[in-house]
């Protein structure tokens, strides 16, 4: 089992990151998971330019570290998606990710190439904010399923943590890390995708 884990919030040692690292220790428990922890702002991610090369072939003309990505993007089996809540929004090098998937969108719905060779793949979605907001999590939540179905993979649902603000704020969070754990835990042992311990409403 690939696991490739992205950590979009700029601070590094923050809340996203010490979720991210709970979880990836969970998913180290048997051995089973291949995993690969990459923090967004520290890749050279440029946003879509929107020229419109990727409609002729299906590949990125722009020249950054998203060439290494797109291929453990479609390698994968669990992609993770982790950012802080930056005004109502996920940061902004996670949508540039996002935003770059374009090209992946392209090759499936334009190009109607199957990358992933009917082999599933399954996308999860962590973040955090400092407000109770309702409905804080909505919106970001409709732009990574989004960004799931670009790269051909299942959104299975997520981790959403409220009042979480100051730089390690998250390990006063009573269940935070050990359900991140638990989560990885749960991967690393082939349990079936609808029994991961995950929030699966639009509006958790
Ligand atoms: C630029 C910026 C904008 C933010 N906007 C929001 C927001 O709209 N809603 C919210 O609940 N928290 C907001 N926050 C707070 C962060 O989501 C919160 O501090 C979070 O725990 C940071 O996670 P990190 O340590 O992983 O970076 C914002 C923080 C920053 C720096």
């Amino acid at each position: 089992m690939k696991v490739l884990v992205f950590q979009g919030s700029p601070r590094i040692g923050g809340n996203t990151d010490l979720l991210v690292d709970a979880f990836i220790d969970g998913l180290k428990e048997t051995g089973n998971c291949k995993v690969e922890k990459i923090n967004l702002y520290r890749q050279n991610i440029k946003p879509c330019i929107e020229c419109g090369e990727c409609e002729k072939d299906g590949q990125c003309v722009l020249k950054d570290d998203m060439k290494e990505i797109y291929p453990k993007l479609i390698d994968a089996d669990v992609v993770v998606i982790a950012s802080p809540i930056f005004f109502y929004n996920i940061t902004s090098l996670t949508q540039a990710l996002i935003e770059r998937s374009q090209a992946l969108w392209v090759r499936k719905y334009m190009l109607k190439i199957s990358e992933s060779a009917n082999k599933p793949k399954y996308g999860i979605f962590m973040a955090v904010g400092a407000t109770k907001g309702k409905r804080l999590f909505e919106g970001v939540i409709r732009v990574v399923k989004y960004f799931f179905d670009a790269i051909d993979a299942d959104y299975v649902g997520g981790l959403f943590y409220r009042n979480v603000e100051k730089k390690g704020d998250i390990k006063n969070h009573a269940e935070a890390l050990k359900e991140a754990f638990d989560l990885g835990v749960a991967i690393s042992k082939n349990a079936s995708p609808n029994t991961w311990p995950l929030n699966r409403s639009d509006s958790p």
